[in-house]
């Protein structure tokens, strides 16, 4: 390997390691943006005051639903999305899976 495109690589390698604490993933990225135009008019990512749903500011360090009892895991995260809960709707016909999914990985940095 040419030594030019190994320090290129190497380069590359060190700012993803260190961006990647204080920057989104890809994944959550995308999430945000979903968030933003989807969900973000009932609930707050930066808070955990309620708007019309439950603020969701560390929503995974919480551990439970707002229920109580049923726990924070991406399954159940997953199927609250798909499902609602009135008056939250159901969004399985308005995401795709993939869509879903980065939701998720973006609900995990909150
Ligand atoms: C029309 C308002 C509304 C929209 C839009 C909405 N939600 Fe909700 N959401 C709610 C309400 C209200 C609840 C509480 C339901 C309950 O537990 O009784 C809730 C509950 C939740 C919960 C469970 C929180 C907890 O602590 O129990 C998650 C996670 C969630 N919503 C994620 C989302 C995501 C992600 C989106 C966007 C795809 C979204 N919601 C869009 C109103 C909404």
């Amino acid at each position: 390997m040419r030594p030019t495109l190994t320090l290129s690589l190497l380069a590359a390698t060190l700012t993803f390691a260190a961006g990647a604490h204080a920057q989104l993933s890809e994944a959550a990225t995308h999430g945000k943006a979903t968030f933003d135009a989807k969900c973000a008019l009932c609930h707050n990512a930066d808070s955990t005051d309620k708007k019309i749903g439950p603020g969701l500011k560390g929503l995974y360090a919480r551990g439970t639903l707002a229920d109580g009892t049923t726990k924070v895991t991406d399954a159940t995260v997953t199927e609250r999305i798909e499902n609602g809960k009135v008056p939250m709707p159901p969004f399985k016909d308005q995401l795709k899976p993939e869509e879903i999914k980065e939701l998720v990985e973006y609900l995990k940095t909150l």
